[in-house]
């Protein structure tokens, strides 16, 4: 700015209302925080000399000092040699509608989802890219079992219910009862599938500018309701298992996110399962540092080798602030779009205000064909499993096969194979992929950091015959893109 406001040190402490909780950097950079939403600090204000509100504030220059780093790291201030340190809102990531996950990612035709064309034929590609599933004969009898009756009865309802059906939401308590949580079905909002619960709890929580926390990689669709509100991202590693718990403590103390997101119960990508003692990490820390938890449990239910799972997050610490998702779509069918969150009882208002606002509620004829879905949800596991448990294991004894240097961990549960490649770049292979006719996700978009450069997700949700297609292919695009280095032994020494 030409002529920019120099705030004073003497005014600046006052406006910083410093709260008395916490190391003082951090109450002196969240206070400045605060100022600037409240707009007390316009944009572009000059900030005092660090000694100048030192002195003010009865700090050591040095705390100072420390306050402003960190808010430059934020994004909030900046400074040139010379001209100070001043106000910078730090700007949200520009949204690319075209480059969202649901446009990279859901490619397949709709006949081919919908299983009326003979998928991998001719030259169609291969779709190992999307995770997703078609809904099974129980599924597909119960939409069709509403009867006349039944669909008068409901139409004598307006049909407006912004929070979502009782009957629903009480079942869905019950669930969540049942899993360890006690709830009560206000705390259930009934959302257009999970995407739209986790946008709801992104506009909750978070302004422009806010750091989310995201498991990285992770299932892209969260990252941009994320940034679709504003957010910065910062990757969250994970291992094997999940969430490195051991590194959340300093990730926090370092970058004061609003919100963490995960998928503790077969993570979409790896099909990792956290672990009781890192989810009782987990939520210790969230209540102590009062961190807001977002936790997705999508694809909780695909537990395909029966091994159990442990309790949600939600179940392990009364205050913490945890907001589980739950979704009808990887277990019965993702065409109803109905999903849910279960809120903190303190969130349930302006939940429902932002529901309210966003689209009166989600179909009705949805949520009843919901209800009776889950009423069925034993019956549809089990064929979910004798589906998916040998496609599964079917696409892994391809892999060997095809592909000997490449290497995976067999999941336990969800719809989808994380694979290393041994060298490469997995971007540039997936463009080869394309090219040679098999859709796949490459780790990078999955990640908060463009990160998992070798990875790639493949999804084994697909029919015997179309795995082996797309493996052929595969591995017809490995050959031609194959750095050297990755070739068996055989081939270099002929
Ligand atoms: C982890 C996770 N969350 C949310 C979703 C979106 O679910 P829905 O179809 O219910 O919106 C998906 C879909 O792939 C997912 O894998």
């Amino acid at each position: 700015l030409a002529d920019p406001i120099r705030e004073s040190g003497r005014h600046l402490a006052v406006l910083l209302e410093l709260d008395g909780e916490g190391p003082l950097y951090r109450q002196i950079a969240d206070g400045l925080k605060r100022a600037v939403d409240r707009g007390e600090i316009p944009l572009g204000t000059v900030l005092p000399p660090e000694r100048s509100l030192a002195g003010e504030l009865a700090v050591s220059r040095a705390t100072v000092v420390a306050a402003y780093e960190r808010l430059k790291a934020e994004g909030w201030l900046e400074s040139r040699q010379g001209s100070g340190t001043w106000v910078r809102q730090p700007d949200p990531d520009p949204v690319d509608e075209d480059a969202t996950y649901a446009s990279r990612v859901f490619v397949p035709s709709e006949a081919e989802v919908s299983g009326s064309r003979p998928a991998a034929a001719g030259d169609e590609t291969v779709d190992l890219a999307a995770a997703v599933v078609t809904g099974t004969p129980t599924v597909a009898d119960v939409l069709g079992s509403l009867t006349a009756e039944e669909m008068t009865k409901l139409t004598r309802h307006h049909g407006y219910v912004p929070g979502g059906l009782r009957e629903l939401r009480e079942h869905v308590a019950r669930r969540f009862t049942a899993q360890g949580v006690t709830t009560t079905d206000d705390q259930i909002l009934v959302t257009t599938g999970a995407q739209q619960a986790i946008s709801l709890v992104a506009r909750l929580h978070l302004r422009p500018g806010d750091t989310v926390l995201a498991e990285s990689p992770t299932f892209a669709g969260a990252l941009d309701a994320c940034r679709a509100a504003g957010a910065r991202l910062v990757p969250l590693p994970i291992d094997g298992d999940g969430v490195r718990t051991e590194l959340l403590e300093e990730l926090v103390e370092r970058h004061d996110p609003r919100l963490v997101y995960l998928t503790p119960t077969f993570h979409n990508g790896t099909g990792a399962v956290l672990p009781l003692e890192r989810r009782q990490q987990l939520v210790e820390l969230a209540a102590r540092t009062r961190l807001t938890v977002l936790e997705d449990g999508t694809l909780a239910d695909l537990d395909l080798d029966r091994r159990g799972t442990p309790p949600p997050l939600s179940a392990l610490h009364d205050e913490a602030a945890i907001h589980t998702i739950g979704s009808t779509a990887k277990l019965f069918w993702a065409g109803l779009r109905v999903g849910w969150v279960r809120l903190p009882p303190g969130d349930v208002p302006r939940a429902l205000a932002s529901k309210t606002a966003l689209d009166l509620g989600t179909g009705l004829v949805g949520q009843v064909l919901a209800l009776r879905l889950l009423e069925h949800a034993d019956e549809v596991l089990a064929e979910r499993r004798a589906e998916l448990v040998p496609r599964r294991d079917h696409l892994c004894r391809l892999l060997a096969n095809r592909l000997p240097t490449w290497s995976w961990r067999r999941p336990t549960g969800g719809l989808a194979l994380w694979v290393e490649l041994p060298s490469g770049n997995a971007d540039e292979f997936a463009e080869v992929a394309a090219r040679h006719g098999v859709a796949i996700v490459p780790g990078t978009a999955l990640t908060v950091d463009a990160g998992s450069r070798r990875a790639v997700r493949l999804t084994f949700a697909r029919p015997h015959d179309v795995l082996a297609e797309g493996v052929e292919r595969l591995a017809a695009a490995w050959e031609a893109y194959g750095p050297t280095d990755t070739r068996p032994a055989s081939r270099l020494l002929v």
